[in-house]
């Protein structure tokens, strides 16, 4: 009984993690906190294959649409290549990393006098790290004290953005075949429009093609 104990408890206490499929799903291992764009809870899993083609009939979980619609699932090479700035202001350095933004306008909608001025002295620092732990993607991340800080401690958890990216947080491991990395291994956004350049990361390109969570793409 004790060892049956031990090894329930084992496998509660396994960490999440998150392997993308070359030209398939994301296979989701062990995630506990899983939930919609509403903070209501999902269904989940031990294992479970999460859709990142766009196509599935029942997103947010793959329906193995990928395979009829021919869905790959690479970077593409001729993606314009991003930059990093920086933005230097008295108390804190402001990291803009656009290599990996997923254009969630968390900043620019909550201080636009900073992150549309890039003027880190135009409020406080606290409002501002407030403001860039909003940040989905990891594309924004600070410097204080001669630290550069993007680690940021929460629970593991996905969410489901409405007609827009998964967004992981609490250092789920993602293994990719492709070795791709996320920028901040805390939190990062993946793709599931199937759309993205910089798959399997989200670049945003949801936007533009209007992705729907109610519509089958590709069809
Ligand atoms: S969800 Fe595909 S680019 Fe954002």
């Amino acid at each position: 009984m004790k060892k049956t104990n031990t090894v329930n408890k084992r496998i509660r206490n396994r960490k999440p993690s998150i392997t993308v499929v070359k030209n398939g799903p994301y296979i989701v291992r062990d995630l506990k906190n899983f939930r919609d764009s509403e903070e209501r809870p999902l269904p989940v899993q031990p294992v479970m294959s999460l859709c990142r083609c766009g196509a599935s009939r029942n997103k947010p979980y793959c329906d193995g649409s990928h395979t009829e619609i021919g869905f790959v699932g690479e970077k593409d090479p001729h993606r314009a290549p991003g930059k990093i700035n920086e933005w230097k202001g008295k108390n804190i350095t402001i990291v803009d990393n656009t290599n990996v933004c997923s254009r969630d306008g968390s900043c620019v909608n909550n201080l636009p006098q900073v992150f549309e001025e890039e003027n880190p002295d135009a409020v406080n620092v606290k409002r501002i790290i407030e403001t860039i732990k909003k940040c989905p993607s990891g594309a924004l991340t600070y410097k204080m004290g001669g630290r550069h800080c993007q680690a940021f401690k929460r629970e593991p958890a996905i969410t489901v953005a409405r007609n827009g990216p998964f967004k992981v947080v609490g250092a789920i491991r993602l293994k990719d075949e492709m070795k791709s990395e996320p920028a901040c291994p805390e939190h990062y956004t993946l793709c599931r429009c199937g759309h993205s350049r910089n798959k399997p990361f989200c670049d945003g390109s949801h936007h533009e093609i209007g992705f729907k969570d109610d519509a089958e793409a590709g069809r």
